[in-house]
């Protein structure tokens, strides 16, 4: 089955709604020709609708970095999967190692979170990955299966293929320590692996992208790799034209 590669920016706490609207002016022109290739910003929440209102009708599609699992509540700070869907977003990054460190998003607070981003209508970005502690301790492939086993445990299969998943080894964000494409190519075939076994054929539709210090000198060897079918791209994505030369890359 063809994937249609994703290149996704994570803007992660950067640019006002004024720098995100300056921003996708100028990224519009450079996406426009292209095909064969998805494009998503992951943006602050106060920058979405603006974004969604400019990018309408392009090519680029704007998701955001985090939601809570509830319709609605009393949950002081924290944004739902509709009002989400309401500003125009059409996706939404969850479990990102960030989120994981410093904000306590657990697993179990995931395997609500991406049914309920499925039932809004948004395409959850699953972030998956190990610690540098843990690969040391030849601790990946646990780790893996103990996020992948429980973030999507309350997904079915006909609605496995609408996630994308995200390797991003910890030890990879913002250090510039890239993964090698073997160590890369490994990790993202054994996560296909792992739904496989939950179901083959929806298995075989899941986009998995990479993460962690890509940019556009190292983005064509690993958007090259079999199993790899696009990028979650944070320090890369805040400039148009480095992000505009991975997207490029990505074209199949
Ligand atoms: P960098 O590309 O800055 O390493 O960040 C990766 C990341 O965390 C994307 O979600």
């Amino acid at each position: 089955m063809a994937r249609t590669p994703l290149i996704a920016g994570n803007w992660k706490m950067y640019k006002t709604e004024r720098e995100a609207e300056d921003y996708i002016q100028a990224l519009l022109p450079r996406v426009a020709a292209l095909d064969g290739v998805e494009v998503a910003i992951c943006a602050p929440y106060t920058d979405l609708k603006a974004l969604a209102d400019s990018a309408r009708g392009s090519r680029v599609e704007v998701y955001a970095q985090n939601m809570h699992q509830d319709a609605e509540g009393a949950y002081t700070g924290e944004v739902s999967a509709a009002m989400l869907a309401e500003t125009g977003a059409r996706g939404v990054v969850l479990g990102h190692s960030e989120r994981r460190a410093y904000f306590g998003e657990s697993d179990q607070a995931l395997a609500l979170k991406v049914p309920a981003a499925l039932r809004a209508g948004l395409r959850p970005v699953l972030c998956v990955g190990e610690s540098e502690s843990e690969r040391d301790a030849q601790d990946t492939e646990r780790r893996l299966r103990q996020q992948v086993g429980e973030d999507l445990a309350g997904v079915d299969a006909a609605e496995l293929a609408e996630v994308v998943i995200a390797y991003e080894p910890v030890w990879a964000i913002g250090t510039g320590r890239v993964a090698t494409p073997e160590q890369a190519q490994e990790a993202i075939a054994f996560i296909r692996a792992l739904l496989a076994a939950r179901d083959e054929a929806a298995a075989r539709g899941v986009r998995i992208l990479y993460g962690g210090s890509v940019n556009a000198d190292n983005a064509a060897e690993l958007l090259a790799l079999p199993d790899v079918d696009g990028a979650l791209v944070g320090g890369a994505s805040l400039q148009v034209e480095p992000f505009a030369q991975i997207i490029s890359a990505a074209r199949r």
